[in-house]
């Protein structure tokens, strides 16, 4: 079956996800490559209705309820938009996935890491990403870039300092455990550095599709 490129990225708020799918999608554009960039939470109507619930609603969320209210997303994305786009064999670039689930939902709070996990994949019918690019980043560094923007804090990039540091050491230890799944990046690098980074990694995963294909012909 011919298939597409899934690649995620993930970090904790302020890392710079957003210029790095950014540069990838042109990178890969310019090369003929279709791509599909988009997010989670909120990468489609349904989900920005559930986006809105999960990062401004005001007063407390039961922990159970959020971390299905970011599942109910996933399932409608990846079943809407995400599967339908690897089948035509495009490349999806999306800022966060289940990785930002096991470490907000399960390290930060209450709930395990193993049924966050499980509840995603059960949620997304088990689709992994092919590539999660982690961009690891201080906390209190990350804290003082959100300052320099002067955008209002949403709900969770306001929470306390301890919750950040454990999303961070969850992420890390995410990598740790899928080593071939993830490509750790230092987010105070250059932006160019990390773009060259990622571009090789893609680089080589897109060469061994095509080895793929051609096997199989
Ligand atoms: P957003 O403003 O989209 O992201 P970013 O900080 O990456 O620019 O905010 C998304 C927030 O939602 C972010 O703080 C992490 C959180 N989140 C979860 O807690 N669980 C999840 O499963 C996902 C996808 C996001």
């Amino acid at each position: 079956m011919t298939r597409g490129l899934f690649v995620t990225l993930e970090g904790g708020d302020g890392a710079g996800k957003t210029t790095q799918a950014q540069l990838l999608a042109e990178w890969l554009s310019d090369r003929g490559a279709s791509v599909v960039r988009t997010r989670e939470p909120g990468g489609t109507e349904v989900g920005a209705l559930i986006r809105d619930i999960v990062l401004h609603h005001r007063g407390e969320v039961a922990p159970r309820a959020e971390a299905l209210l970011y599942a109910a997303d996933r399932a409608h994305h990846i079943a809407t938009l995400v599967r339908p786009a690897l089948e035509r064999g495009d490349v999806v670039i999306q800022d966060r996935y289940l990785d930002s689930s096991v470490a907000y939902q399960g390290a930060g709070r209450v709930l395990g890491r193993d049924e966050v996990r499980e509840l995603s994949l059960w949620a997304a019918e088990g689709l992994l990403p092919d590539l999660t690019v982690l961009l690891d980043l201080d906390p209190d560094l990350a804290r003082s870039r959100l300052d320099a923007d002067d955008k209002p804090f949403d709900r969770l990039e306001a929470e306390k300092e301890v919750f950040h540091a454990a999303v961070r050491a969850e992420f890390l230890a995410l990598a740790t455990a899928e080593p071939d799944r993830f490509l750790v990046m230092d987010a105070t690098r250059p932006a160019a550095e990390i773009a060259g980074a990622v571009r090789d990694r893609v680089a080589g995963l897109l060469e061994a599709r095509s080895g793929d294909v051609g096997a199989a012909d």
